[in-house]
């Protein structure tokens, strides 16, 4: 099948990251978030190694508990956000994300990939192929949830309570939790293209410091 480049390039610049935008009223199927997660699988894994597991919480209770662990960690988060920050952007993130942070418990889903074992103390390469097991499908997943009108939000803040989230849900100390993403239908259809730098000023050739964009 020929790839629509159109398409692809456009879900792959505006899959974003959803939270005002996120309708917490419209429940999201169970068998649509199986469908991406059955997507997301398919990303690569060091030695092909199958040692991913996924946790999607549905309810209400569970998700109640785990917002206010979110929210305790995020509230120290954003005060320090904000005394540094000094920029529009940065200042329409953590707005955006402290809304996020007051509607935690009402996202329809929370989806949080897993990874059997720990790598705290792993040399970097372990930390390297562990993370880059589990991460690139959290990736396909908000993107195959993004095609279907679903948004979704990388967090981390929880992490600072995994201990506490783990026990919630019954998950062992020796599985790491990598990411949880709320999930839920969003708002409008139109996304725009997330600001970064031209690929010429961040790409080196051959050597570090010899910027594409200066040859
Ligand atoms: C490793 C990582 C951790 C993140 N943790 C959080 C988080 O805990 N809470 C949150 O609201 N957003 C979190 N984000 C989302 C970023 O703030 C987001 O990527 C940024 O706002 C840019 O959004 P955009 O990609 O939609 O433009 C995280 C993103 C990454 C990559």
């Amino acid at each position: 099948m020929d790839l629509d480049l159109e398409h692809t390039d456009h879900l792959l610049l505006t899959t974003k990251q959803i939270r005002k935008r996120m309708d917490m009223t419209r429940p999201v199927p169970r068998e649509i978030l199986l469908q991406c997660i059955d997507i997301a699988s398919r990303a690569p894994m060091g030695s092909n190694l199958e040692r991913n597991k996924w946790l999607i919480v549905e309810d209400a209770d569970l998700k109640a508990s785990i917002a206010e662990l979110y929210r305790k960690n995020a509230e120290s988060y954003f005060e320090e956000g904000r005394a540094l920050t000094s920029d529009d952007r940065s200042e329409r993130v953590i707005s955006s994300a402290q809304h996020l942070s007051d509607h935690m418990h009402e996202v329809p889903a929370m989806v949080i990939p897993l990874r059997l074992d720990r790598v705290e103390n792993a040399t970097q390469g372990e930390q390297a192929g562990f993370y880059g097991s589990v991460l690139p499908g959290a990736w396909s997943f908000q993107m195959a949830l993004r095609s279907r009108g679903i948004g979704s939000c990388w967090t981390t803040l929880h992490l600072g309570s995994e201990a506490e989230v783990g026990e919630l849900l019954g998950i062992p100390d020796t599985v790491t939790q990598a990411v949880l993403m709320p999930v839920g239908y969003y708002t409008g259809d139109s996304f725009s293209v997330t600001p970064r730098r031209p690929a010429a000023d961040i790409t080196f050739i051959d050597r570090w410091g010899n910027k594409a964009a200066d040859l």
